[in-house]
């Protein structure tokens, strides 16, 4: 059976009315470009083959009904259009919701309510962005079920604003961006200051792309990801007090260092001086990828994640234990954690003919180092949130 029918049969089943529509967003794996996002810099993600997928209907009254495959155990969630408020029960469904008040907060309310049936196959908190995928899928869904006419890169705002302001979680613009605008065999340079970005091709012949699942548990909304935006901010103040500057990533490392004594808290100069260095490297990746040297972008990746481990203090001891035991494996291009930290998951650049031996080397090394054996995901670059066709799977 195809992901649709599949779709349409649970949607039946749960709704007792039959589906109209059928989307997919999908998760990210950020390559390069940690923590950057808040500070005004680059990032270098790509959308991933895994993601969510939703089947859907409009309604004629003001009802909104939820329900996720992935928490059967919560029910079928209800709100009313007109009233969404944050209660600790809608749970999952805070997400959605949270896309539904926005969208009316930038003045395209949808005009009706919604039935809508999830199934993601991305896993949750590992720092693949399960959240901005579902996010971006209600964003997409309602733009169209509802012919609102937004263009991919609002609804990445708006699915940000949903987390910002509904969720709680103070993030960037980096997951919802690359779930909404990701393009099949190609990284996504994006500056996200200005959101202008650029397409890389990604070469899957030279390096696959291996994602390794700590099965460390993360959460956003546990983790101190707001903590360390405020040390970002707050590092920002004291550097303007010497010099005018919008955000920490208009600065390049020779300029920040004189900068830097402004800085007087430690560990706001710690976070401050990864995300200047993170920007430079970000750029500096996005530029050896196009000239071919793979081997300087994994050097790279490796930089990056040392600083996240000694400087921003993200990674802890299983996303630090999956990038040794990657660094000492032969065939190993690059390895780093992705995303947010505090557990989820490694990124790693792996010779096609060495992913095998990668697996069979780092997983059993890795149960023996912390008592449990990680996953591994063999993915490609894929597209942003679409509609899906009768046909697709
Ligand atoms: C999370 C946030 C992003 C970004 C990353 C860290 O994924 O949602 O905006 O800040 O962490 O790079």
């Amino acid at each position: 059976m195809s992901t649709v029918e599949q779709l349409r049969n649970d949607f039946h089943k749960t709704f007792e009315r039959p589906a109209t529509a059928f989307f997919f967003a999908p998760g990210r794996v950020n390559l390069i470009g940690e923590y950057t996002d808040i500070s005004g810099g680059h990032v270098f993600p790509c959308a991933v083959s895994l993601g969510t997928y939703a089947a859907a209907a409009p309604r004629s009254d003001r009802k909104i009904r939820l329900h996720s495959l992935n928490f059967q155990e919560k029910g079928v969630i209800e709100a009313d259009l007109a009233a969404i408020e944050r209660r600790p029960e809608h749970d999952w469904a805070l997400y959605p919701l949270g896309v539904f008040r926005e969208l009316a907060a930038h003045g395209s309310p949808v005009p009706a309510g919604a039935d809508i049936l999830y199934c993601g196959n991305l896993p949750n908190g590992t720092g693949l962005s399960s959240s901005a995928s579902i996010e971006v899928l209600t964003a997409t869904l309602l733009n169209d079920l509802f012919a609102l006419g937004l263009d991919p890169v609002k609804l990445a705002l708006i699915s940000q604003a949903a987390e910002n302001k509904f969720v709680g979680v103070a993030c960037g613009i980096m997951d919802q961006f690359a779930s909404a605008m990701g393009r099949s065999g190609q990284a996504l340079l994006l500056n996200c200051r200005t959101l202008e970005y650029q397409y890389r091709p990604l070469v899957p012949d030279r390096a696959s792309l291996v994602i390794t699942n700590s099965h460390k548990r993360r959460s956003l909304n546990e983790s101190k990801y707001n903590i360390r935006r405020a040390e970002c901010e707050a590092a920002l103040a004291a550097v303007r007090a010497l010099k005018d500057v919008e955000s920490l990533c208009d600065l390049t490392p020779a300029e920040f260092d004189p900068l830097s004594r402004a800085i007087k808290d430690p560990d706001q100069l710690k976070r401050a001086r990864h995300v200047v260095g993170e920007n430079q490297r970000t750029l500096e990746a996005a530029e050896a990828l196009e000239r071919g040297d793979l081997a300087a972008f994994g050097r790279l990746m490796k930089a990056s994640h040392l600083s996240l481990r000694d400087d921003f203090e993200v990674s802890g001891r299983e996303l630090d234990t999956l990038a040794e035991l990657a660094w000492q494996c032969p065939g190993v291009i690059g390895s780093r954690m992705t995303g947010a930290g505090f557990g989820g998951c490694t990124v790693s650049f792996v010779e096609p003919g060495a992913v095998d031996y990668f697996r069979n080397v780092v997983g059993p090394a890795y149960e023996k180092a912390v008592g449990h054996p990680p996953s591994f995901y063999l993915v490609e670059a894929a597209d942003g949130a679409a509609k899906l066709k009768e046909a697709d799977t």
